[in-house]
């Protein structure tokens, strides 16, 4: 027998009578796929209903062979070849368009692609570098023998085609010596020179950190929720969430798991927290915002800093979240209406009223970079870099930065951020720009945080904020406050 299979409906297809329930059952309009039946329920049953959903699509979840998984991890590495999409993303769309695989097939196919963009350089060194070779040396760094993975490249039905004679004489004969740094550090090679001016002899132990799993961070939006209830509310759900280190509004789920659980609760739904890496946390907070300013966040992206600001600010005086890009502010309208931020508004317009006279108490220029400290979390983005792409960004960096100090009016604050390692995006930037405007001056970081927060500056922070996976448990981020000089 067919199990009815709930998905979400559009509420105009429900009878009036039950809308009207469902609002003030705060509830969710389904529809059963089979028969059609649309109704309304609350919550706490739509998760049971999710759950039998889950139960009937189980049985199909081992659908693929062991071989076809490996020609699907093959096929999605040689698509992220040729795009620029987020490889989460891109897998994502890459299942939905092939609906024969079953949940488990998915886990696994993600599993080793994103293995793959982990271990790159390691892969490439023992094999080669294309699709086929990067994922045969996954498996021989699983264990398998070289008699299985012959056996695994079959040529039959779904399974990849045959090996090579040349695979095969790389799958017997493994390089000889020991693997270069960067292939130990997993880096491009290009980067090398870059990545020792940031680190020094640290580098080989900031970049395994680099390579370990991320952990799932949050932001209680203290517009709407205290971090100790939230606490307690999380772990009613059985996550195993605790208070970040540093930020003070932070939770951490160290395990990394549940990311999608986490966004259909009604804590997320209405705005009671956001997902934020910590040190994307402590940037907003060193930005020091206080009630009733005036902020710029001239490149906005989501508007997550931009929140994060309109918490600090306790909802009063103005956030105006400006992106070159309109798509990318497409989502900061409803994620300001679900946090209760009231005083943020987005615009890609320059000039319009909303600028008022140009000129504002506070200016964030969360730079577009290499997103070299995203690297434990986006993989991919380290094999996409090119140094005429980091000459480009640099160029970008310079820019914008001019433009937000334009921006900052005399007594104001300029603040210049990049989840970038590379000095060339960071103290470089900030170093060309102080050459340029002798009405600037360097704030130290850790005496604003001390002032903001009232706490212990975190690790790598001084002069500036240099956030790095093993010196704080975050993302790789830099942070400058610069103040423009009155009189
Ligand atoms: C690092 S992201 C911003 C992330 C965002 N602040 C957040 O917290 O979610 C950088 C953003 O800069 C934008 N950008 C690129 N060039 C720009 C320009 N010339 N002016 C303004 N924004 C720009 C990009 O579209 C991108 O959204």
């Amino acid at each position: 027998m067919s199990m009815a299979c709930w998905l979400r409906a559009n509420p105009r297809t429900i009878p009036a009578r039950n809308r009207a329930y469902t609002r003030r059952n705060c509830s969710v309009f389904a529809v059963d796929t089979l028969t059609g039946t649309k109704i309304a329920v609350p919550r706490s049953i739509w998760r049971g209903m999710q759950l039998r959903s889950a139960t009937a699509s189980r049985r199909e979840e081992d659908r693929m062979t062991p071989a076809a998984r490996l020609a699907a991890a093959i096929e999605i590495l040689e698509g992220l070849e040729k795009t620029s999409e987020p490889a989460d993303r891109y897998v994502r769309d890459w299942f939905r368009a092939r609906r024969y695989a079953g949940s488990k097939d998915r886990a696994a196919v993600a599993e080793r692609v994103y293995s793959v963009l982990r271990r790159r350089a390691t892969f490439a060194w023992r094999m080669g570098s294309d699709a086929r070779s990067l994922v045969i040396a996954s498996l021989l760094a699983e264990g398998e023998t070289s008699g299985a993975i012959e056996a695994l490249f079959s040529g039959a039905n779904y399974a990849p085609p045959l090996l090579s004679e040349e695979e095969r004489r790389r799958l017997l004969c493994p390089p000889a010596g020991e693997p270069p740094s960067h292939v130990k550090g997993e880096y491009p090679e290009w980067l090398e020179l870059e990545l020792r001016r940031a680190f020094g002899d640290a580098l080989e132990a900031e970049m395994q950190a680099m390579g370990r799993r991320a952990p799932v961070d949050l932001r209680v939006n203290t517009l709407r929720a205290k971090r100790d209830d939230m606490l307690v509310g999380l772990r009613s759900l059985g996550l195993e969430a605790e208070p970040t280190p540093y930020a003070p509004d932070g939770i951490r789920i160290p395990s990394g798991e549940g990311l999608s659980r986490l966004q259909h609760t009604q804590f997320f739904q209405t705005g009671a927290f956001e997902f934020q890496d910590e040190a994307s946390q402590i940037a907003a907070i060193l930005c020091d915002a206080r009630p009733g300013m005036r902020v710029l966040d001239l490149a906005a992206g989501g508007g997550g800093k931009s929140l994060a600001l309109a918490a600090a600010m306790q909802n009063r005086g103005t956030i105006l979240a400006f992106d070159i890009d309109p798509a990318r502010l497409r989502d900061v309208r409803p994620r300001a209406r679900r946090a209760g931020a009231a005083i943020v508004s987005a615009t890609p317009a320059k000039d319009g009223p909303e600028w008022g006279d140009g000129t504002f108490g506070i200016v964030l220029v969360d730079a577009p970079c290499s997103g070299s400290g995203t690297w434990r979390r986006s993989p991919e983005l380290k094999w996409r870099l090119t140094p005429a792409r980091l000459k480009e960004l640099t160029a970008l960096q310079t820019r914008l930065i001019d433009e937000g100090a334009s921006r900052t009016r005399p007594g104001g604050r300029l603040v210049y951020a990049t989840c970038s390692l590379l000095p060339c995006e960071n103290e470089e930037a900030v170093a060309g720009f102080l050459s340029r405007n002798a009405r600037f001056r360097v704030l130290p970081a850790s005496d604003v945080w001390r002032k903001a927060t009232g706490r212990d500056a975190p690790p790598g922070m001084g002069e500036y904020f240099r956030a790095s996976p093993l010196k704080c448990g975050t993302d790789g981020f830099f942070v400058c406050i610069i103040a423009h000089i009155d009189g």
